[in-house]
């Protein structure tokens, strides 16, 4: 066959952007090689629906992408979670559309393209998704990401992931240490393992959690290599994961536990299966077990029947955990949910202005964590050049801080370095570089 071109353009969260490192290795597999859309024979868009705003710009890059397809016959592919959820309704919406696959097809990218041509295909079965041996082109040198389970069981009310994503599986432990090692020995620095919960990792398979034995069996295998995760889940988020994150190394100090609501009776509604008491206990065993660890959260506000009240109970958790960031969203219904039968009742003008709040508490929760770290010294792994200025170096500390410094003429992408972290600004630390470690 001759040699084929693909451009990939990819939406959403960090399960997608991993994904399309399997798709590019698929691809490339298969001799396709990665270009520009404008020059390229096929053009991958992998797209996002957890709220409606994501829809909403697939459809606008999609619109953008016809006159490619008019001018060179660019064969179009939509997949990931939005072509999950609208399989042929994608089609008869954008009817240039060539491709449309579904969240446990991108193993398959490569038939799916050679077939592209005869008519519009659709392949959105859920299947049972392959996890394991399937080629990754890594998207960075020094950084790996590692699926460990794929899908998701819990159901929360607000929540379309299980729908598009297929019910969780989890790979075997020797399996996800094979990968992690391959990664190791190609010189990767960082090792992010992924998953819509990864604390229940192995629990459906094995009748129990394996998370803490997985943390554990890493980093006593790659030592040199750092170890971190997402996401936690605060029902499965135990004891045993805190003792583990404690005593492994090279695990980081740092979890992502999405609090998502302060009431309890939001948190009801919301299917999510623990107590504030209980998610606040938790967070307190975390910060006395894991010194400087850094703890973020997700926060939904305007959930159908949040009153003042249980929105008060969300501020209130918020300065409670001081939490180190948190990532905020307004209740957006997605169809095929619980929650989407409920009435959308919190009127649009309050819901905007309760996450004014909740950002004005967690915009100050972040600068005072971050001026908690001035006159410490750190390790950081060095990210690259900073994005808004190269003459910066970017690198994140083991708690996950943002640190910028000066560049000097070494190289120092994807190296280990201390630094004197000197000021503190509102998203970032600076620092100065004190030792290249290598
Ligand atoms: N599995 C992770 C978890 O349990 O938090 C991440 C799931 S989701 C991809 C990321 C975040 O999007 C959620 O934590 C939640 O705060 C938010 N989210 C999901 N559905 C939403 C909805 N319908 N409206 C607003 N925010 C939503
Ligand atoms: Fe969605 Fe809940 Fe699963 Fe996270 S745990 S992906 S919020 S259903
Ligand atoms: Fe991620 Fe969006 Fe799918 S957040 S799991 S790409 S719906």
């Amino acid at each position: 066959m001759e040699k084929m071109t693909y451009a990939l353009i990819t939406f959403g969260c960090q399960m997608n952007l991993h994904d399309a490192e399997r798709i590019r290795g698929a691809l490339h597999a298969r001799g396709w090689s990665e270009c520009e859309p404008r020059y390229a024979e096929a053009v991958i868009l992998l797209t996002c629906c957890v709220r409606e705003s994501a829809e909403r710009k697939l459809y606008g890059r999609l619109s953008s992408l016809k006159p490619l397809k008019e001018k060179r016959d660019t064969i179009i592919a939509v997949g990931g979670c939005l072509a999950q959820k609208e399989g042929t309704r994608l089609i008869a919406q954008a009817p240039y559309v060539d491709v449309v696959f579904g969240t446990h097809q991108y193993p398959h990218i490569a038939d799916l393209l050679e077939q592209a041509g005869g008519g519009a295909v659709c392949s959105t079965a859920l299947s049972g998704v392959r996890i394991s041996g399937i080629p990754c082109s890594r998207l960075e040198e020094f950084r790996a990401w590692i699926t460990i389970t794929h899908g998701c069981d819990n159901f929360c009310s607000y929540c379309i992931v299980p729908y598009v994503r297929g019910s969780e599986v989890s790979r075997p432990l020797e399996d996800v240490a094979e990968e992690v090692g391959a990664h190791v020995a190609e010189g990767v620095r960082e090792i992010n393992l992924l998953g819509q919960n990864v604390d229940s990792y192995r629990r459906k398979e094995e009748g129990k959690s394996r998370f803490a034995d997985l943390l554990r069996l890493l980093g006593s295998r790659y030592p040199e290599a750092w170890i971190r995760f997402t996401t936690s889940h605060p029902r499965d988020f135990d004891l045993a994961i805190v003792r583990s994150i404690a005593e492994t190394a090279n695990v980081c100090e740092y979890v992502h536990l999405p609090l998502q609501a302060g009431s309890d009776r939001i948190l009801a509604a919301m299917n999510r299966g623990y107590r504030r008491a209980e998610y606040q206990v938790k967070v307190d065993e975390l910060r006395r077990c894991v010194p400087g660890v850094s703890l973020t959260t997700d926060v939904i506000v305007g959930f159908p029947g949040e009153s003042e009240e249980d929105f008060a109970a969300t501020l209130e958790m918020l300065e409670l955990c001081r939490f180190d960031g948190a990532f905020t969203f307004l209740y957006n219904p997605r169809e095929m949910t619980a929650a989407a039968d409920l009435p959308d009742d919190v009127d649009a003008r309050v819901k905007q202005d309760r996450l004014r709040r909740v950002m004005e508490i967690s915009r100050r929760l972040t600068s005072a964590s971050l001026r908690g770290e001035v006159g410490s010294e750190q390790t950081v792994l060095v990210h690259g050049p900073s994005r808004k200025d190269p003459r910066r170096w970017s690198a994140r500390t083991r708690n996950n801080k943002l640190v910028h410094f000066q560049r000097g003429e070494v190289n120092l992408t994807g190296v280990f370095a201390r630094v004197e972290i000197t000021a503190a600004g509102s998203w970032s630390l600076h620092g100065e570089l004190k030792e290249i470690l290598g």
